[in-house]
């Protein structure tokens, strides 16, 4: 695929936002469904229509932004290869944490179950059996109109911040915008969830990422750099803070909009990004404070044709922590990124791995509450980035040189990591609560026959 083909699909992907509005209870349904044993009399209407409509028609329908739609059994039946191809490999859906090693509890979890995959492949290989059209589930009715990701689950957001308008020209490279607005918030508030989105339709096209950072007045009143609120990329749905946690949001704080903006042939005057905020209730008072930041990789990237490189970051905090989110941060090279956990008696423990990053999909892997590392103080965190620019790669140019920069073609290394700071009694007691729930579900697993 040459450079520009790769961005036109940058392109492409670019309304998923709004096609993956209510996409998470689908998912998570259809991790729990899918029972048909793959030796049974596999059909099409009975078994796999459920499974195409709860994982794949959010993208795969007329309208949205995967090539093909899958609405019907002849569409279906026409793609059936490939169709068994890419789910037998988990190339699709597309999401890309590796499957049996590491965390695997995740919110927002796009993958299917081993059972849904078994049931394409036998339903594929008996020959895709039709079945009885009566068994058919009711057909899915999907809402068009621009929503908030998080809004099934949350409702509209409780404020909204935007950037400043800018005009973004049809020619001419990567361009950055980085306006500072006020909060606009009249007392201070603890912050539960936040999502980014770009104007639609023209902004999804153009905006390649936005970062909302927080400025807070230090002593001498000057407006000093907190860290950032949350990202918008392709694919990304946004923050969601566990319910102990909360980040703080104050009056005279100020949003420094960091926007990388890149022209796609097209004129787009006045683009304004909205940074959609959902609040803690008022009076609300969190156990602890979470933040979320930009971790690097260190290394030499330099890339020459047919090359590969690797890039290493190593953390450790001066408190206990908990890790609540992980997303890697790369361009077309980046092949895969790993989080590792190296504790203070010396044990490792691998804790995400991401085979086949793509940067088409920038997935925050959000840890379920109760899956969410614990790190005691004294814990380093290691992450390891893996660059490939090989004709094993479909979206570079294996001809041509890379190294480190910010433009799209260029690479980057860091990742976003969402962190609740512990204190030590904090710290006894999260683990006492894992522990004793982990007891709990033994002992009921020892009762049943
Ligand atoms: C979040 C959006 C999204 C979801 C969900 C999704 N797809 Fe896709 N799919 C795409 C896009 C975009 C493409 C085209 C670009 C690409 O290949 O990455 C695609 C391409 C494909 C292809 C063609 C790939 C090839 O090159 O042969 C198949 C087959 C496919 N999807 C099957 C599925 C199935 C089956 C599901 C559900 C189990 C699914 N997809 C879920 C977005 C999605």
């Amino acid at each position: 695929m040459s450079r520009r083909s790769f961005h036109l699909a940058f392109g492409l992907a670019a309304p998923v936002a709004i096609a993956l509005a209510g996409f998470a209870p689908a998912a998570l349904s259809a991790q729990q469904g899918g029972e048909a044993a793959p030796d049974e009399d596999v059909t099409f209407t009975r078994d796999v229509a459920p499974i195409i409509q709860q994982n794949c028609q959010v993208c795969h329908r007329q309208g949205s932004v995967a090539p093909m739609s899958f609405e019907s059994y002849r569409d279906v039946r026409r793609y059936a290869r490939r169709i068994k191809d890419q789910v037998a490999r988990r190339l699709m859906p597309p999401y890309h944490l590796d499957t049996g090693v590491g965390i695997q509890d995740i919110k927002n979890d796009w993958r299917l179950s081993e059972a849904e995959i078994g049931t394409i492949v036998a339903w594929v290989d008996a020959g895709t059996p039709e079945g009885d059209p009566a068994d058919l589930p009711e057909p899915r009715v999907w809402e068009d109109r621009q929503m908030w990701q998080q809004e099934d689950i949350l409702g509209p957001p409780d404020h909204v911040i935007k950037s400043l308008p800018f005009d973004v020209p049809a020619q001419g490279g990567d361009t950055w915008w980085r306006p500072r607005v006020p909060t606009d918030i009249p007392a201070d508030r603890w912050i539960r969830a936040m999502e980014v989105r770009p104007s639609y339709p023209a902004g999804r096209q153009v905006v390649h990422h936005g970062n909302p950072r927080l400025l807070r007045k230090d002593e001498s009143g000057e407006h000093v750099r907190l860290g950032n609120l949350s990202e918008y990329a392709m694919g990304k749905i946004g923050e969601v803070v566990p319910q102990d946690a909360g980040r703080l949001l104050k009056p005279d704080d100020m949003i420094e909009w960091d926007i990388h903006y890149y022209p796609m042939g097209f004129d787009v005057p006045g683009d304004e990004l909205e940074l959609g905020i959902w609040f803690h209730p008022e009076g609300y008072e969190p156990d602890f404070t979470q933040d979320l930041d930009n971790y690097s990789l260190d290394g030499d990237i330099a890339l020459q044709p047919g090359g590969t490189a690797m890039t290493q970051g190593f953390y450790r905090w001066d408190h206990p922590v908990r890790i609540d989110s992980f997303q890697p941060h790369g361009h077309v090279h980046l092949h895969g990124m790993s989080l590792q956990a190296v504790y203070p008696d010396g044990r490792t423990e691998l804790l995400t791995m991401v085979t086949d990053f793509d940067a088409r999909w920038h997935h925050s892997y959000i840890y379920d509450d109760d899956a969410a590392p614990l790190l005691p103080t004294g814990t380093v965190i290691v992450m390891t980035g893996w660059y490939e620019n090989t004709e094993d790669n479909p979206l570079v140019d294996p001809e041509v040189w890379a190294t480190r920069g910010a433009r799209t073609f260029d690479e980057m290394s860091h990742a976003w990591i969402a962190v609740t700071h512990l204190t030590e009694d904090g710290y006894e007691r999260l683990q006492g609560e894992r522990e004793e729930a982990r007891t709990v579900s033994e002992q009921d697993g020892q009762r049943r026959p």
